[in-house]
């Protein structure tokens, strides 16, 4: 059995807890949260021990694996205090809110050898995977452009109203803009845009919107971003629509349509039958498929090859000098 802990039990905490306890091969043994009533019940129901403090969780407890997914500004000091004392750790995007910070992280997983991965689960997201396959096989040809998008509401709902404090969350561009960014530098093999244009709309002082549009240039490809927290109740949107010589591909955060020149649209499947995230998304084994991953890399002491530090590090370097 591998041992697990949780540090960070609110919105997507859970969500991660729930992918766990559908691996028969995985002990919850450990949860901390600073709000002891989010993990009483969990912890009980689980059998599991709970901590409001992690580096006391870290003193007591044995683990194998300890997945981070507090708010963004902590990740990198519990993942270098975790890996310090040999732990392999998996933490949610980002990894830290500036490259250098990134760059420590990465230097310390490689110093105390133990296996590291950040949870961008676009690579992971079977509906993204599909466009990853299609770019690489040529399926329909060489891809020219694509849109990528993820708009919605401003989350208000945050612990300690977190998310919409700039020092602490990064606002979009950190919180769900990087999710695009990272998932276009790997379908590029993580090389650096030849071009970078960003206009972005900013009130967070009188309004909670901010409001970013980038476009990323790599030879004759352009890709078009779109993320936005609303200062209205818009609801959660993400998805891509990928234009390649022989077809068009649309996501539309709920099935995924190609378009030919002479066929009508066709759905594929992928038969999820995975977890609820909460949001305005369809049940997906995205989740579920990244936190396998990584337990089946710590398991089998495989190599994390699912992403390379240069893509990660890349994606920090083009927030922290362009928006
Ligand atoms: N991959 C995705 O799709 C996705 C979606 C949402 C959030 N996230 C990421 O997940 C992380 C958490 O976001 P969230 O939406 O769950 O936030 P949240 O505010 O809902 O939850 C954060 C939790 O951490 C706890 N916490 C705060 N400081 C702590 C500390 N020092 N030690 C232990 N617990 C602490 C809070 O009490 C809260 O329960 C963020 O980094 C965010 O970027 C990823």
């Amino acid at each position: 059995m591998l041992k697990v802990a949780v540090v960070g039990v609110g919105g997507m905490g859970n969500v991660h807890i729930k992918a766990y306890r559908r691996m028969q091969d995985v002990q919850l043994v450990a949860l901390c949260d600073v709000v002891p009533e989010k993990i009483t019940d969990l912890c009980a129901e689980l059998g599991a021990r709970g901590y409001t403090d992690y580096r006391e969780m870290l003193g007591q407890e044995e683990i194998d694996i300890l997945d981070i997914v507090t708010p963004s500004y902590i990740h990198k000091e519990i993942a270098i205090a975790a890996m310090e004392k040999g732990i392999n750790v998996t933490t949610e995007k980002p990894i830290a809110l500036c490259e250098q910070d990134a760059k420590d992280v990465f230097d310390c997983a490689k110093r105390t050898g133990v296996k590291f991965m950040v949870a961008h689960v676009l690579r992971f997201w079977p509906e993204y995977q599909a466009l990853k396959r299609m770019v690489e096989e040529k399926t329909y040809g060489e891809l020219l452009d694509a849109r990528l998008f993820r708009i919605g509401r401003a989350p208000k709902w945050s612990w300690d109203n977190w998310m919409m404090d700039k020092e602490r969350s990064g606002w979009v561009p950190f919180d769900l803009h990087i999710h695009d960014l990272d998932f276009i530098l790997y379908l590029m093999d993580g090389k650096m845009p030849d071009g970078i244009q960003v206009h972005r709309i900013t009130n967070m002082e009188t309004a909670t919107m901010d409001h970013v549009m980038a476009a990323y240039t790599f030879g004759k490809t352009v890709f078009n971003t779109e993320a936005a927290w609303f200062d209205s109740t818009y609801p959660f949107t993400a998805g891509f629509l990928a234009h390649f010589e022989q077809a068009i591909v649309e996501y539309n955060g709920k099935a995924v349509t190609v378009y030919t020149r002479d066929e009508e649209g066709k759905t594929l499947e992928f038969g999820a039958q995975g977890d609820s995230t909460g949001i305005n998304l369809p049940d997906t084994d995205a989740y579920y498929n990244e936190l396998r991953y990584f337990a089946d890399h710590v398991a089998q002491d495989k190599p994390i090859d699912c992403m390379k530090e240069e893509e990660l590090t890349n994606v920090l370097n083009i927030i922290d000098n362009h928006f």
